[in-house]
């Protein structure tokens, strides 16, 4: 007796036993990949579309597919729809369901298809649109920190290189430097999208196919900008979920060096902040804590996100052109990238409009550490003393203000021209930190104006209307 077909499976003709359960279970991925069945859905109407215009099928059998296919979109939008490890993946349960539901004509949907190509569609498709989500959520992270670097205008804070005290800036400076940082991310991914936007139907498996297709027609429908090149190249190309997972890596890396600060700075030793309640938790012993939960655990899932791209690139690492069934493992890291990117900078924004500075500690940090110190070497520098030379000046000064643990301000004029004829008494402008912070207008620089300026570009690239 033949038993092929036994297999019961859509790709059973040549099988005469039917598959393992514990092989079932272990190439299955419809339970991470049924997120994909909307962009599957829509993949396959555009399909189906250019069938019918290429008369590969009628009109009537299109229709009846699409309608069909509606019909389980609905369902598994509703909850409705039962999902079958069995058929392996997305791709299967739904084209299975849609011939369970239209008979014959549903098995002519992947004509001219591969789900090799069908897969690289669907991942496309839906990453494009969470690129766009997370573009929002970088926009909004940025428009929160435009608004307290509006509010705060003026307010002066240590700026820091190693952690140590080095010069005063504005506080709105500091901000605003994360505001640049967030749009390099939107930019970078702004690029990541043209490429993933390339529409790769059509390769089937991985050598093309002889019967009539229109791509660049699907292309058009689905919103690509053009069809890849090289069917084999594009069968296992995955380059375009690495290039995410190096954006989503650099983004979470950029949100763990502020939740750092935002940790550094809500600590007694700081106490420049004040995170509302709301976005803090307590401990269950210590009663007097209140914890910095949320940026800790911004900064601990950066170790998740920059695992997931160094899992995918060693799983496409030594990958044999084209299509390898190790590719179906690019999945799981790059959605849990995406949720957890996404996640962290919902909260982001969030918590920094429920985060209150405290100026006045703000303000008493750049009264120590004699950060005006570089003002007073340029003070010498624009009396024609070479840099070298009043830097060492500048250092003695210092030197005697730590013995007599002072600042520069409460030297006597005639101690500072001690160390040099050409101070003056102009120099106790230059020592405040308010003429520090005026002083540095240099383009980029921390001065009242430039950052006036920075502010208001950002807040006109943002649409905010100050
Ligand atoms: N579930 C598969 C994946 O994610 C779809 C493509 C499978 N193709 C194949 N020939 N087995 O990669």
């Amino acid at each position: 007796m033949d038993n092929r077909q036994q297999s019961g499976k859509m790709w059973g003709g040549r099988f005469a036993e039917t598959t393992a359960p514990s092989v079932e279970a272990f190439t299955a991925s419809i339970h991470y990949d049924a997120r994909l069945y909307r962009h599957d859905i829509m993949g396959s109407k555009a399909h189906a579309r250019m069938l019918a215009r290429q008369g590969l099928i009628t009109a009537e059998e299109s229709e009846a597919i699409i309608l069909g296919l509606t019909e389980i979109n609905t369902a598994i939008d509703r909850g409705e729809f039962i999902f079958k490890p069995e058929l392996e993946d997305i791709h299967m349960n739904i084209e299975k369901a849609l011939t369970d539901k239209i008979g014959p004509t549903g098995a002519k949907l992947h004509t001219a298809r591969s789900r090799n190509d069908q897969v690289n569609l669907d991942f496309r498709l839906y990453l494009r649109d969470e690129v766009d989500t997370l573009d929002q959520l970088l926009r909004e992270v940025q428009k929160a920190f435009v608004r307290q670097a509006r509010v705060h205008l003026g307010v002066i804070m240590p700026g820091y290189t190693h952690l140590q005290r080095a010069q005063p800036v504005l506080l709105s400076h500091h901000l605003l430097a994360y505001v640049e940082m967030f749009q390099r991310d939107r930019d970078r991914l702004c690029g990541c999208r043209a490429r993933i936007n390339i529409m790769p139907l059509g390769t089937a498996a991985m050598a093309g196919t002889g019967l009539p297709i229109d791509r660049e027609s699907v292309a058009e429908e689905l919103g690509f900008t053009a069809v890849t090149a090289n069917s084999m190249d594009t069968s296992g190309d995955r380059d375009y979920a690495l290039e995410l997972l190096f954006c989503l890596s650099l983004i979470q890396v950029h949100l763990s060096r502020l939740a750092e600060e935002l940790v550094l700075w809500s600590s007694r030793e700081f106490d420049f902040i004040r995170m509302a309640d709301q976005y803090c938790t307590g401990s269950s012993i210590m009663p007097q804590k209140k914890n910095p939960d949320i940026p800790e655990l911004i900064r601990g899932k950066t170790g998740r996100v920059t695992g997931a791209l160094m899992g995918l690139l060693m799983t496409v690492k030594g990958l044999p052109l084209t299509y390898n069934r190790d590719l179906q493992e690019d999945k799981e890291p790059v959605f849990d990238a995406v949720d957890t990117v996404k996640a962290s900078l919902a909260i982001t924004a969030e918590l920094l409009d429920h985060t209150t500075f405290k100026i006045d500690r703000l303000q008493a940090a750049t009264m120590g550490g004699f950060m005006t110190a570089t003002d007073l070497a340029d003070y010498l520098v624009r009396r024609n003393m070479p840099f070298r030379q009043a830097h060492g000046v500048v250092g003695r000064i210092v030197a005697l203000c730590q013995e007599r643990e002072c600042e520069l301000i409460d030297l006597s004029l005639e101690e500072m021209r001690g160390f040099s004829e050409l101070i003056e008494s102009d120099i106790f402008d230059i020592l405040s930190t308010e003429g520090s912070v005026h002083s540095r207008n240099s383009v980029g620089g921390t001065a009242g104006v430039r950052v006036e300026e920075a502010l208001k570009r950002a807040e006109q690239s943002l649409g905010i209307t100050s």
